[in-house]
């Protein structure tokens, strides 16, 4: 999760100075009405991302293949008083989110590249005021993350997918998308490749986004800084719905997210050393198949398809928030 979506609802205004006179008292209202809108995402984002980090330090010292599966062993649940909640064994976990709080977990585990998924129901019928975090981050002021968000939005209206990649604390790289189903009926799988070459997410097995390494063209990329899962479900009515627009409707609370079968095909990081490189690479190749993996012409293909068909904000084409010019990478994707 990030301090990106800020900038989501860009503020059409600029002050050019053929504008009749009468016009500036609207603009200067839009100016601070988009200040306090920043500014109160920034200050909840980062609360948040506190709290998911520093409910506790402890590390895993496992040395083990990822597997997944039982969430109970996966993951610690981290915050929200009770809120969060196993079932089944370990096969379901439920965050939920009333008036006084959210809830969240982190895995247990830290991973340095890996091909990591979940299937999450979101909240069904009134989501609006409330977000959902799925994500990878690993810790401290220059810490590398690779998100998905889902902001909740009121009834029949859609979800939207946040994705953000932060390299060296640096995130700004937004891309928004309206899935092509309805997330709150069912469990969908959600999915994040990452290996030494790139990152890609995806939204049942169709791949959504690419942030590929382009180190040799200066653009930093994620890979010396190992990461752990995180999700939280929290509230975030002062932003998340056109842009604060839509409170949360805490008649509907509590408000709840379910996730099941996580998959990590991960190379486990423990006391400075990867659990791949523990392994003779020959023996086991076939287990790291991801750690080259790419797209190929069909699943491009198909990428191009939810870009052009479903994507609802992009900032490599927001030249008007990035007036300085945009993201290196965008020149070349
Ligand atoms: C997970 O939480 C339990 C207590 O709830 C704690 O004992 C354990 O050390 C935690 N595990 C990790 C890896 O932090
Ligand atoms: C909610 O739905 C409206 C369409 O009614 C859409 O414009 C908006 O982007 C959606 N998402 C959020 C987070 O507000
Ligand atoms: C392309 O990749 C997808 C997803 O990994 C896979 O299901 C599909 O079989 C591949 N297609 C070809 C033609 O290799």
């Amino acid at each position: 999760m990030g301090m990106q979506s800020r900038n989501t609802n860009p503020s059409k205004s600029s002050s050019s100075s053929f504008l009749p006179p009468r016009c500036i008292p609207l603009l200067v209202f839009f100016s601070i009405f988009a200040f306090l809108f920043f500014f109160n995402l920034d200050t909840f984002l980062s609360r948040t991302k506190a709290i998911a980090r520093h409910s506790f330090n402890e590390q895993t010292r496992l040395f083990m293949n990822a597997e997944g599966g039982n969430l109970e062993r996966e993951f610690n649940i981290t915050w929200g008083n009770g809120r969060a909640k196993v079932h089944n064994n370990g096969g379901l976990l439920t965050l939920s989110l009333d008036k006084n709080s959210g809830s969240g977990f982190q895995s247990k585990k830290e991973y340095l590249f890996g091909k990591i998924e979940m299937q999450i129901k979101l909240i069904a019928g009134n989501s609006a005021g409330t977000v959902t975090t799925y994500y990878l981050s690993s810790e401290g002021p220059t810490h590398d993350e690779i998100d998905f968000e889902f902001l909740g939005n009121s009834s029949g209206d859609p979800y939207t997918l946040h994705t953000n990649v932060y390299c060296q604390g640096k995130g700004n790289r937004e891309q928004q998308f309206f899935l092509w189903f309805d997330p709150t009926t069912d469990f969908h799988t959600y999915s994040i490749l990452w290996n030494p070459h790139r990152i890609v997410f995806s939204v049942d097995g169709t791949p959504i986004r690419e942030f590929k390494n382009m180190e040799s063209k200066g653009i930093p990329f994620p890979k010396d800084q190992p990461m752990k899962v995180y999700s939280s479900l929290w509230n975030a009515d002062d932003w998340a719905t056109k842009g604060g627009l839509v409170k949360t409707d805490w008649k509907k609370a509590p408000f709840t997210a379910s996730y099941r079968n996580y998959k990590a095909d991960a190379c486990i990081w423990s006391e400075g050393a990867s659990s791949c490189n523990s392994k003779s690479p020959t023996s086991n190749s076939i287990d790291y198949l991801w750690m080259s993996e790419k797209l190929n012409s069909t699943s491009l293909e198909r990428m191009k398809w939810v870009q052009k068909n479903h994507m609802v904000y992009n900032y490599c084409i927001d030249k008007m928030r990035f007036p300085e010019g945009l993201a290196p990478e965008c020149k070349f994707s």
